[in-house]
This record gives C-alpha cells, structure tokens and sequence, in this order.
C-alpha cells in the first residue's frame, strides 16, 4: 500500500502522509483549521466522516460514544490509511486566512493572577486593528499551528489584548506564553467568530466563565466607547476570587456607568465572599426571570456552553438572540 491517501473536505483535496495526523496533513498543505488541545480532549477540532475511515493511537478522549457511532472524528489526533472524506466546518480556505495575517509586537506580558496572563499585542505596521468586539484570533505558533484565544481589548483601542491561562500538566497554553515571551513580534490572523455586539438597543445579557471573561470585556468596553444606550448585566463564574483577575476594575467600571451591572458568582464561598454562589446563569435566572427582552452571550468551556444553551432553549430565547462560539461551532459540526 501506498504512503499517500487523499483527504477531501468539500471540493478541496489535500494529498495526506498516513504517518501524520489529519490536521497535521492540512497544516503542511497549508490550510488551517479551528484546534485547540490537538491531543483529542477539547473536541473542538471535531469534523465528520463521509467516506472512509480514521483510527487514533489512543482512545480519543473529546468525543463521545454517540459522536463516533454517528461518524465524527477530531482530525488533531486521528489518522487514516486510505482516501478520506471529511465534513469539516472548521476548516478554513488558504485564501480567507492569507488576508487575515498580521504581525504584532509583544507590548508586554502581564500576570493577572497565579495562572492567567494579559498578552498585550499591537500591530507592527501601526495599523487599527480590524475586528469586532467579541470576536477572536489566532495565534501562530514556531510550528505554524494556531491556537485560538478570544480578544479581551475593544477594537476601538490600539491594542489587541488576550487573557491566556495556563494550566498545569496542560503544556500547550504555557508554550504559547513562552513563545509570547521570548518573541518581540508574533504571527496572529484574525478576526474570527460571529459574537459581536448586535445592531439594535436591546440590553446584554452576559453569561462567562473563567478566562470567558474576555470577550465580554471587549463587548463592555466597545459598547461604553460607543456611548450606546444599552443596559449591560455581566455574570461571571469562577472557582474562587483569585480566578475573578479583573475583578476589581469591573467594580470601578460598574460604578462609573450604571447602564454596567456587574455580578460576579464564585462556584463556592470563598473566605470572605459574601457575594454569589452558584452558576452564573441560575443567578441571571433568579435576578431576571424572563429573558425575553435580552441579547444573551455566553463564552467559557464547551460544557458551560452547551449548559446555558440548554437552559437559555427551555427559557425560549430564540436562536437569534443568544451568542457563543462554541454553539456556532457545535452547530455548524452537525454536534448539536
Ligand atoms: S483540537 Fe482538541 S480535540 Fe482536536
């Protein structure tokens, strides 16, 4: 048998080494594609099979025993022997990121607390940066793999600011501070995602977890640079005060503008909290009830997604009116 196969993905088709991995095969072609974890935990990369077959070198963690009898696979992990043919939403054309590469200068890298950095980025040609808030980028690595972080910064602002935390035993976030840390300037493309601040007055309902602070952030920012009318209600969720790393600020900014609300829920009472507990969007439940009248944004992990889109479907927000990367993503793997 020949070392080759061909993987096709709509009417594009990429000769495939079978010692590589899918994405590892599209990444030397050239192409990119939507990844994170690119060890089969996050699911994120999830792509489904029309024709042919993909096999791992270990049980693949990110995918579910119904995902895999209904023919996904994640293409970060998985190989095949023979000619392929793949449904992959997350895949992108050459041409679309091509136009979307920039270099930036590391302005600085700034701890926010023990595990969670602010990376501060500007474009090394002086331009404005060009994305909406709530969108994200992706930073290329030494290797040319991308790995994807939510904007924190408003557009209107000169920089482009990510909040990235590392955790331990998972190497991939602290590479890429190493890598932010040792180069003065960095490859990023952007702007991705379909989150932006809607063109209407209604009010945000913002529902974050954890470092899914980020694009809220942005949201609240550009909106206030805007001088829009709209009333902002902010429900962030940490483990605990440490991981609430722009909690202060958002005190100070909440003050400063009424249309701002802010409610931080700690998952349990920390020493001292006497603020929330529980999940965020039970908390938005309790202090709103209906939420008709709301444009509702999640950002955090794929289950909190997944969890909120749940509760926000059984509320009856439409489709329309609610906001995640992660659901779009789920939606458009067929995943949902
Ligand atoms: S990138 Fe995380 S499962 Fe593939």
């Amino acid at each position: 048998m020949s070392d080759g196969f061909v993987l096709a993905v709509g009417n594009q088709q990429v000769a495939c080494d079978r010692s590589l991995t899918l994405l590892e095969n599209i990444h030397r072609a050239g192409f990119r594609a939507l990844s994170a974890c690119r060890n089969a935990a996050c699911g994120i990369c999830r792509a489904k099979i029309r024709r042919g077959n993909v096999h791992y070198k270990q049980e693949p963690r990110g995918l579910s025993e119904a995902e895999r009898v209904h023919g996904f696979c994640l293409p970060c992990a998985g190989f095949s022997d023979a000619d392929l043919e793949l449904e992959w939403a997350g895949l992108q054309s050459k041409d679309v990121v091509d136009v979307r590469k920039i270099s930036c200068q590391v302005q600085s890298v700034t701890p926010l607390n023990t595990d969670t950095y602010l990376v501060s980025l500007v474009p090394a040609d002086g331009s404005q940066p060009q994305y909406a808030a709530g969108q994200y980028l992706q930073l290329i690595m030494p290797d040319g793999s991308p790995r994807s972080f939510s904007i924190a910064s408003a557009p209107e602002s000169q920089l482009i600011d990510v909040h990235i935390k590392v955790i331990p035993g998972h190497e991939r976030a602290q590479q890429v501070i190493d890598h932010v840390q040792r180069r003065q300037v960095v490859t990023v493309e952007l702007p991705f995602g379909e989150c932006h601040l809607p063109d209407n007055e209604h009010p945000l309902l913002m529902i974050a977890g954890g470092t899914g602070f980020a694009p809220m952030k942005s949201l609240i920012e550009s909106s206030l640079a805007r001088h829009e009318a709209r009333d902002m209600w902010l429900y962030w969720g940490a483990a605990n005060k440490s991981q609430l790393y722009w909690h202060e600020q958002m005190l100070a900014l909440s003050t400063q503008h009424l249309r701002l609300h802010y409610v931080p829920v700690l998952a349990m009472a920390d020493e001292g909290w006497y603020g929330a507990t529980g999940f965020p969007h039970l908390k938005a439940a309790d202090d709103h009830g209906d939420f008709s009248a709301f444009e509702v944004f999640c950002s955090g992990s794929e289950g909190m997604a997944r969890a909120v889109y749940a509760f926000m479907q059984a509320k009856e927000v439409p489709d329309h009116r609610f906001h995640s990367d992660w659901i779009d993503i789920l939606r458009n793997q067929g995943a949902l």
